[in-house]
């Protein structure tokens, strides 16, 4: 279900008004009518009102592609600065500095391929069967029940049980990790930012950071078989990560890790309870699923928004952006280009092909993505198993404030 429209995207002939309505934390659950306006309007719109300080605002398909894959549009500690609020929220701010999304080309290109090492598909794919395991674990207490908070009780457990197993974080800590997750999560959100916000997302940090360096201690006098005893021994040339890289390279596995693929499954969800033809038609051929999977990628993401800084003059378009100047990329507006996807708003589970945006391209492409893929299929296939009729409640879902990292937070479903 999506929120009600109270103006008519096309009745507006004003970007920035467009725009403030995009950042509206009221109004998440409309958002693709409002990009498709900007899109049409003012495809490359140079702007500070998105972020406090000038920014393109790319919205076009061939658009973000072209920036993603430009040699000279990097991410880097530039990119941190949105996050900047002074001496109270430091720890947080130099944190980021550490992780992949905001390095410097350099030492970026240098641990990401420490970390991918670690982090192959093969590893991945060991982790098939616990997936599957953890899904069936979610779900038999609440297949006798009359119905569940998709989001609650089974697409936010999901990966974040799978990426803490996977870094060796035992069971017992997950709460833990829950609660600083969540905290550092709302220190991300934009515009929404309060004292109070910024102490918890400091004491989150602070948690995240001993927890971990007390976590690789113990994994350097007892190597496993887990992710963080491969992060610890990558070699590159003699190179290893640092304590700070690993923290940080932890915290990104982590951070990007759960929420956006919970954010998926639960989306995904409110999509087949929005198209009751389709989801019949995926119970009836399970073996559509991995396609259907590109699907929902593409038709909601997650990850609404990423960030370039360009290194020299880019040609986008007819527009020239010159150097140093920000690109703010719209992923979830580009996957809904008409002139890259036929009737870009309907959900057509059979889409081929399906070149979405989702995990991004280039330098910066989503190291999780197969990761995601496998728990998006195995959480989906086996609700939809499992359960045989799933439905609205009359408590409608609600979507969260943050524009960037765009999800539900709370799905009702029932079992009819
Ligand atoms: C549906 C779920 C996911 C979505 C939509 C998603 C999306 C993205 C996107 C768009 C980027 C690129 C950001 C940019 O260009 O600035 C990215 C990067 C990244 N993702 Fe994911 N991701 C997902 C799941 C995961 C998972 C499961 C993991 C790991 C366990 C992960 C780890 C990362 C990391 C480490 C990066 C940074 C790569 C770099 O900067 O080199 N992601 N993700």
């Amino acid at each position: 279900m999506e929120a009600p429209l109270e103006l008519d995207a096309n009745t507006l002939d004003d970007p920035g008004e467009i725009l403030a309505i995009i950042s509206d934390p009221e109004r998440r659950g409309a958002l693709y009518p409002y990009l498709h306006r900007l899109r049409s309007l003012a495809p490359c719109f140079h702007t500070d009102q998105l972020t406090g300080s000038p920014a393109w605002l790319l919205t076009r398909h061939a658009d973000v592609r072209t920036v993603l894959r430009h040699r000279a549009a990097r991410s880097d500690h530039r990119g941190v600065e949105i996050f900047d609020q002074g001496p109270a929220g430091r720890i947080f701010y130099e944190m980021q500095l550490n992780t992949l999304l905001f390095m410097q080309p350099e030492q970026h290109d240098r641990v990401r391929s420490l970390i991918s090492r670690a982090f192959t598909p093969r590893s991945v794919d060991l982790r098939r069967e616990r997936i599957q395991q953890v899904v069936d674990e979610l779900l038999d207490p609440v297949v006798d029940a009359n119905g569940m908070d998709v989001v609650a009780d089974f697409a936010y457990p999901l990966p974040m049980v799978v990426i803490c197993e996977m870094l060796g974080v035992p069971a017992e800590d997950l709460p833990l990790f829950q609660r600083w997750a969540h905290d550092s999560h709302r220190r991300g959100e934009l515009g929404l930012i309060s004292e109070e916000v910024v102490a918890r997302g400091e004491e989150a940090t602070r948690g995240f950071q001993d927890y971990f360096l007390g976590l690789i201690r113990e994994h350097r006098r007892h190597p496993r078989e887990d992710l963080m005893s491969a992060l610890i021994e990558a070699e590159d040339g003699g190179g290893r990560l640092s304590d700070e890289e690993l923290v940080g390279s932890c915290y990104i596995l982590l951070q990007a890790g759960h929420g956006t693929t919970a954010d998926l499954i639960a989306m995904a969800v409110n999509a087949l309870l929005n198209h009751p033809s389709q989801q019949a038609e995926l119970r009836a051929d399970p073996s559509r699923m991995q396609r259907a999977v590109e699907e929902f990628l593409r038709f909601d993401t997650s990850v609404q928004i990423s960030q370039r800084v360009a290194n020299e003059t880019m040609q986008i378009g007819d527009q020239a952006i010159p150097p140093g100047e920000v690109c703010v990329l719209f992923n979830g507006a580009a996957n809904r280009d008409p002139g890259a996807f036929q009737d870009p708003d309907q959900l057509n589970l059979g889409r081929d092909p399906n070149p979405h945006v989702t995990f991004g391209m280039g330098y910066h492409t989503c190291l999780g993505a197969s990761l995601a893929r496998l728990e998006i299929q195995t959480a989906l296939s086996t609700l939809l198993a499992r359960i045989p009729k799933l439905q609205f409640t009359s408590e409608p879902p609600a979507f969260r404030s943050n524009l960037f990292l765009r999800g539900l937070s709370t799905l009702p479903v029932e079992f009819a």
